[in-house]
């Protein structure tokens, strides 16, 4: 049974009890409208600590003025019970002024990591998550907090504040879940048409022998222009960027020679999607 709070300080008094029987606590935070891709974060956490805590909470710092934040999907009781399935030990669900009383007015915001990729077009949205997590690191206190590398920019960002600020929680990553097509699953695929839908799927094959290209020697610069024309051709919009970058400082790279991501972000209709694609140096 998955047990529910509301409050910070339920929370604190469910995970101190755990702690002080010695147990190791994940948390996973979601924004809700949970799918298979949040369950394989549960379940990494479940490979790692004895007690797992899922936070659901639709936060409305990382949505800009023109963003999806009301038409956000939520359901609360699908959610929790999804939850109960997978054996969530405890579910904090708590209310907007929970999160942020009335006079909250801290901003956390990791700007070396800030100023590119998803930033240039979300100016506010890193600091809105980062802000969340903080929050949400030091009222769980878990030992573990699991994030999907779905949001790449997002991982790299936590992992940078954890370090920066001492907090003592391990992050770990979860390869991106993905459908059979390859889609990258999101909560945001439900706005998708079938056509779009279909076109949507191109992008993670794209990426994919772009990443096998690049690893086999070809020039980042042709591969990068080669493969913004067929995201262009094949998904029929142009991305908002395509970018290789090193894989842990998210600069922009022009020569392979270290651990890199390709990502990218592309509007179909008014549906943003993001991903991204692991790309090793070639070996010789
Ligand atoms: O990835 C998400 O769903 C959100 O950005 C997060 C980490 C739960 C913060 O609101």
């Amino acid at each position: 049974m998955t047990t529910i709070v509301r409050t910070v300080s339920d929370l604190r008094a469910r995970v101190d009890k755990w702690h002080g029987q010695s147990h190791k606590v994940a948390l996973v935070p979601t924004m809700g409208y949970l799918h298979n891709a949040h369950i394989a974060l549960v379940e990494a956490g479940k490979q790692i600590c004895s007690r797992t805590v899922v936070s659901i909470f639709v936060n409305p710092r990382q949505f800009g003025p023109k963003e999806d934040f009301e038409k956000y999907p939520r359901d609360e009781q699908r959610d929790l019970s999804m939850l109960a399935n997978h054996q969530v030990d405890l579910a904090f669900v708590p209310s907007l002024e929970e999160m942020y009383p009335l006079k909250f007015s801290t901003v956390v915001s990791v700007p070396s990591l800030t100023q590119t990729l998803c930033a240039n077009t979300r100016p506010s949205h890193f600091s809105g998550v980062a802000t969340v997590c903080a929050k949400l690191f030091n009222q769980c206190r878990p030992d573990v907090a699991v994030f999907g590398e779905k949001d790449y920019q997002q991982l790299q960002i936590i992992r940078h504040l954890v370090k920066d600020l001492d907090i003592p929680t391990e992050i770990c990553g979860v390869p991106t879940v993905r459908e059979t097509d390859g889609l990258a699953i999101s909560s945001r695929n439900v706005y998708l048409s079938k056509q779009e839908r279909a076109r949507a799927a191109q992008i993670n094959l794209i990426l994919a022998a772009t990443a096998t290209r690049l690893t086999e020697g070809h020039e980042p610069a042709k591969e990068l222009t080669n493969a913004l024309s067929q995201l262009n051709k094949k998904v029929g919009y142009t991305p908002e960027y395509l970018e290789l970058c090193d894989a842990e400082t998210l600069a922009p790279i022009t020569e392979l020679n270290t651990p890199a991501r390709l990502l990218t972000a592309i509007i179909i209709n008014r549906t943003r999607l993001i991903d991204n694609w692991p790309v090793m140096p070639p070996t010789t």
